[in-house]
């Protein structure tokens, strides 16, 4: 912290109407009153005009990992939020949650990463993987559903890139494919359809992430592919199985 509260003095900050907030994680928390000795000792290094109620920049505090960490608190605007009431939806799309987290996986962050959900539905990966400005690329072989991913699209005001096709005609190369896998009350989807779906993710991606309703490990790895992560989400009556392959 000495440290810290030197290397402030040292560059001299400036800002108006700012405010400096600790940031509570599960780890590294300090007591109340600790917090406000903190917040006192780091505005005292800082030149301009502090403003509690209105700030219009937070700068923030925390410690993480045996470290404190200082910056400008760019907090997420959760406009994300309004993806979970998409114009068209259907039982069997993921949540906005989970769509997130799979692109987050797929691209650990790398916006030149190119990804591609190629049975992607009314497009909920889609809309996670466009809004967070990342290469990602859709098809659908029902031409409804198809197009209503786009609706859902143009209804975020991101681009309708949703193609109407069969996953197996795709040529290009991917560097990760988040494939889910067709399920369904009303249709049943064989193993040999299913197996034929990994095999052409291997085809098109290095690396694939597959989420089935049943346990396919075996056929996985009979496609060449290892699994290097997994999990399972509950999904009312429903398990699904999520499979992190390369
Ligand atoms: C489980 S759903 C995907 C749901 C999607 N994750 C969402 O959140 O909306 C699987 C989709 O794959 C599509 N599908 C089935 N076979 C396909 C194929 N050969 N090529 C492309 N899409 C296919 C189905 O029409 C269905 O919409």
């Amino acid at each position: 912290m000495e440290e810290l509260l030197q290397e402030l003095e040292s560059k001299e900050l400036m800002f108006e109407n700012y405010k400096v907030e600790y940031i509570r994680l599960e780890s590294g928390n300090i007591l109340y009153s600790e917090r406000l000795i903190l917040i006192k000792k780091i505005a005292e290094k800082i030149t301009g005009k502090f403003s509690l109620t209105k700030p219009e920049i937070v700068l923030g505090i925390t410690f993480y990992e045996n470290e404190w960490i200082f910056g400008i608190n760019n907090k997420n605007n959760f406009l994300w939020n309004s993806h979970h009431t998409k114009p068209y939806s259907y039982s069997n799309s993921f949540g906005v949650k989970l769509a997130k987290t799979l692109v987050n996986i797929a691209t650990f962050g790398d916006s030149n990463s190119k990804i591609i959900d190629p049975c992607c539905g009314i497009g909920t990966t889609i809309v996670e993987g466009l809004s967070m400005n990342y290469n990602i690329s859709g098809q659908e072989i029902n031409s409804l559903i198809a197009e209503n991913a786009n609706k859902n699209l143009i209804h975020y005001n991101l681009p309708p890139i949703v193609l109407n096709k069969d996953m197996h005609l795709i040529t290009n190369f991917y560097d990760t494919s988040i494939i889910d896998l067709p399920y369904g009350i009303f249709s049943h989807t064989s193993l040999t359809e299913q197996k034929k779906m990994i095999e052409t993710g291997k085809k098109i991606s290095s690396k694939m992430i597959l989420i089935t309703f049943e346990p396919l490990e075996k056929i996985i790895e009979e496609c060449d592919f290892k699994i290097i992560d997994f999990c399972t989400l509950k999904k009312g009556n429903f398990k699904r199985h999520i499979y992190i392959c390369e």
